[in-house]
């Protein structure tokens, strides 16, 4: 091309316009075309979700229920600016210390949806994760668990799910979470908070709400860990107890939380050294802003530790938060693992002494009279309780 032929000449704005509207009528009629003839996609395409795509979206509601990315979103290259300076030895240590087994609870309509999110990102991060479904799926690699699927089945998926970890991976990990496809969980913080605690104790954390079970019972959707111990307990003693639900129906958490008091898993206190809380059954703005919610709204009645408003809701080494959009999955992890503020430098805290079981049970146990342990005020109430319920020294 000349360049002069690029500049505008006599003549050439009709010739522009002729073929303008030429390309239109066509573009036109072969569109009509198109939408008038059934044309058969590739499987591939019609399977897809289709794309929530707002046509100006300005609120993180506008995407909450967006399907998520159909492709990856990528990863920065570990010897770039920001994370060249990175100092990952003690998560590093903590992953060979702490094992996880993280298993996801989801179903055949979720794989593509909500779960193939949650393995692009924090479930990485266990040791070994798998995806508790009723069909197996190599996108996923999920197990196909014999289970019908819906709400009113879950219990039952929970308890295969435990059984076939048993029976297959027991070995592999020391502690083992459950979670939903739609929350996510900080890993290195799990590790972290598990650290004091060894294996072997009968011990479970999570989320802990009050009513239905007397120690209380693990929020499900905020996900639980429970430890080896727990989990042989659930497995050997707890599933062919009669003491414990049978059928498959029935709340999932609450069922799991009777089950395991029924075999002295203990219900474990999950909250940091200064009391805030570390698993959230919302995404962190609905814990973060105060007055978002009602007085008499259930969490506030469900919740066993009463929550602290605003910043204090939650630590700085929080676990996890649940009902995550797809989209939200990469959102957190970018927050989290990427943005950094540049020149403050946090380095890790000394890690947590390690705990003897008697140490843990010793508050909790109401029936130890008070002179036998010296910081214990009287037992009885319900608030006298909840302070007991902190370990010492920690
Ligand atoms: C990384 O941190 C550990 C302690 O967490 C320290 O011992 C080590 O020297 C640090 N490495 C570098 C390269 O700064």
């Amino acid at each position: 091309m000349k360049l002069t032929d690029l500049g505008p000449r006599n003549g050439s704005h009709s010739r522009t316009f002729i073929t303008l509207l030429f390309g239109t009528v066509l573009g036109f009629m072969f569109a009509t075309f198109i939408s008038s003839t059934t044309v058969r996609l590739p499987e591939y395409y019609r399977q897809r979700e289709p794309p929530t795509v707002v046509s100006d979206p300005h609120t993180g509601n506008d995407l909450r229920e967006a399907a998520g990315p159909e492709q990856d979103v990528g990863q920065h290259g570990a010897h770039e600016e920001a994370h060249a300076h990175e100092n990952a030895s003690l998560a590093q240590q903590l992953q060979r210390e702490v094992r996880i087994l993280c298993w996801v609870m989801t179903n055949p309509s979720n794989h593509k949806k909500k779960a193939l999110h949650v393995k692009r990102t924090w479930a990485n991060r266990c040791n070994k994760v798998l995806f508790m479904s009723s069909k197996e799926d190599p996108l996923l690699d999920s197990v196909a668990l014999p289970v019908r699927e819906g709400r009113n089945n879950l219990w039952a998926k929970t308890k295969e799910a435990f059984k076939y970890i048993y029976q297959h991976h027991l070995d592999e990990a020391d502690w083992f979470l459950k979670a939903d496809d739609d929350t996510y969980v900080i890993v290195e913080n799990l590790r972290y908070m598990l650290y004091s605690y060894s294996a072997s104790y009968p011990i479970y954390f999570g989320c802990r709400f009050k009513p239905h079970v007397k120690q209380g019972y693990m929020s499900g959707g905020a996900g639980y860990v429970l430890s080896k111990e727990a989990v042989k307990r659930f497995v050997e003693n707890a599933i062919p107890n009669p003491q414990c639900r049978q059928d498959g129906a029935g709340a999932e958490d609450v069922e799991m939380g009777k089950c395991l008091e029924a075999v002295k898993v203990l219900a474990g206190d999950s909250r940091d050294s200064v009391g805030r809380g570390r698993f959230f059954p919302f995404i962190p703005e609905h814990h973060l802003v105060p007055e978002n919610v009602d007085k008499d709204f259930w969490y506030l009645q469900y919740t066993y530790y009463t929550p602290d408003e605003g910043l204090e809701c939650c630590s700085d080494n929080a676990i996890s938060f649940h009902y995550v959009s797809p989209n939200q999955m990469y959102v957190l992890d970018y927050l989290i693992y990427h943005l950094r503020p540049y020149g403050i430098v946090a380095h890790s805290q000394p890690l947590p002494k390690k705990l003897s079981f008697g140490e843990i049970v010793w508050a909790k146990d109401a029936t130890i009279p008070p002179k036998e342990c010296p910081q214990q005020q009287q037992a009885g109430t319900l608030e006298s309780l909840e302070k007991s319920e902190k370990p010492p020294n920690t």
